[in-house]
């Protein structure tokens, strides 16, 4: 399929290439809506981007940090403690250390009755501040796994053919199992979708991801081939990647 990649030396290359870029989309988001939505990623490649985009001054932010509003792509089923969250590892990379209001800050809740509430009361919250419709996230940052699973969404999983919600509860063959996630309604909104990739673990999903029929891509095993958002869709990778 095509891809329109960047490759870098390394992860902090990667990561210091994407700030730069990440705060151009931002400065742009807020002349143009008054605001910078994202939607992070979990998992370990992006909190070296979360960690720079820290240490920047808010002028250099791109954004001043009141005008910025953090969401979550997806989010393991798991207390916000617990080293395995994605609100943690964010929280220690970056909302730790710098001036958001915690208004701005929107974590995907993992302490409902179950997780189906959990996928519904985010989805409320989503509709709350977007609207009825789908949102375009201003930027959305996804990954990859070794399988092709991007933010939570798995090869074989239903929440790969939804059409209505907006977040589902799954459950996958990772840990930990129970997760949230964007279901393509919403993910195949986004005005730019990065996919961050790095290590040479990924090696051979790239590969495959590259040699995918571009024609056929609706029916392909890997959702991050099947993910077709409106937007700009870039692939930071690393060498080792590749
Ligand atoms: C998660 C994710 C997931 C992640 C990839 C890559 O919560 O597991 O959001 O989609 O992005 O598994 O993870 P790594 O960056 O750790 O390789």
């Amino acid at each position: 399929m095509k891809m329109d990649q960047r490759v870098f030396d390394d992860l902090d290359a990667l990561s210091r290439a994407a700030l730069a870029e990440l705060q151009r989309i931002a400065r742009e988001a807020v002349r143009e809506r008054g605001r910078f939505a994202i939607a992070l990623a979990g998992g370990r490649t992006p909190a070296k981007l979360y960690s720079l985009w820290a240490q920047t001054d808010a002028k250099a932010a791109g954004a001043a940090w009141d005008r910025v509003h953090l969401f979550w792509g997806d989010e393991r089923y798991v207390d916000h403690d617990d080293l395995l969250s994605n609100y943690r590892m964010t929280r220690e990379a970056l909302l730790s250390r710098v001036a958001i209001p915690a208004e701005n800050v929107h974590p995907m809740p993992t302490d409902c009755a179950s997780p189906d509430n959990c996928a519904a009361q985010y989805e409320a919250d989503l509709r709350k501040f977007f609207g009825d419709k789908p949102p375009a996230f201003d930027l959305q940052l996804l990954g990859l796994g070794p399988e092709g699973h991007t933010a939570s969404l798995f090869p074989g999983s239903a929440a790969m053919e939804e059409q209505v919600r907006w977040v589902m509860a799954v459950e996958a063959a990772a840990t930990p199992h129970q997760r949230l996630t964007l279901t393509p309604v919403v993910l195949n909104q986004g005005r730019n979708t990065w996919f961050l990739v790095a290590g040479a673990d990924k090696r051979q999903i790239v590969q495959a991801l590259r040699d995918q029929d571009e024609g056929t891509r609706g029916t392909s095993p890997y959702p991050a081939a099947r993910l077709q958002p409106a937007g700009n869709v870039a692939w930071f990778l690393d060498r080792a990647a590749l």
